[in-house]
């Protein structure tokens, strides 16, 4: 059994954002975010977070402006080609772009899997939006894309985010090695498989 792909009935969504309109496909809502797609529109806001050294703390480096819009086309190539990547976390009252959520195909150590990965804008930390946008994520892949496992890698030094993955109910399993540096891999199973 290959764990960690999407079930063969999950049917990919077909692409028909124009990723150049300002609103992308709608992947979720909870009660306080909308998750959609990214879209071009979206760029100024990436490039700001994404050149925060704050926020960048654990990453290798902030990015640059060009590499901010390399980054939003690698997700735009994952929606066309896996139907997933990291989505954009707005507040569904202002429309504010708060961060970015999102399921993620990783190869770690030669393993597929599917990794949850969250990042909140610095001054939205700590009032429980990648706890809410991570949880929409988790139902998003047991119930649409009938996951098997969903896990996250994780910098032993990020303690912000081994909160946040504990506090979705991931558990830690072991080190691994990941775009050349060692992380923690955390994971959660299907509850299709509690007993
Ligand atoms: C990690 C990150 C996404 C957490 O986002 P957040 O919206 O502040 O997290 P939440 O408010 O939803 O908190 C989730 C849990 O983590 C805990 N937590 C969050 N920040 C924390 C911190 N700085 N120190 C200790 N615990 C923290 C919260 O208390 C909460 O735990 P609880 O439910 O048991 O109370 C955010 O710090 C971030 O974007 N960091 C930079 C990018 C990054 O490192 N991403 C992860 C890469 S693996």
């Amino acid at each position: 059994m290959v764990a960690d792909r999407p079930d063969e009935t999950w049917e990919k969504p077909a692409l028909h954002v124009d990723p150049e309109q300002s609103f992308g496909r709608r992947i979720t809502v909870t009660d306080r975010l909308n998750i959609r797609e990214m879209t071009d529109a979206d760029l100024p806001f990436l490039k700001q977070m994404l050149a925060n050294v704050n926020v960048m703390r654990f990453y290798p480096h902030p990015l640059s402006a060009e590499e901010a819009e390399a980054w939003l086309r690698r997700q735009q190539n994952r929606y066309a080609n896996d139907g997933h990547g990291l989505w954009l976390v707005e507040d569904r009252q202002t429309g504010a772009s708060l961060g970015q959520v999102g399921l993620v195909k990783q190869q770690v150590e030669e393993k597929p899997m599917i990794e949850l990965g969250y990042m909140i804008d610095e001054p939205f930390w700590q009032t429980g939006i990648a706890r809410e946008a991570g949880q929409a994520c988790l139902a998003y892949g047991f119930e649409q894309m009938k996951l098997d496992s969903i896990c996250s890698l994780i910098r032993p030094e990020n303690i912000p985010s081994q909160r946040t993955a504990e506090s979705l109910g991931m558990r830690r399993s072991e080190i691994v090695k990941f775009h050349t540096a060692e992380h923690w891999r955390y994971h959660i199973d299907s509850p299709r498989f509690a007993s």
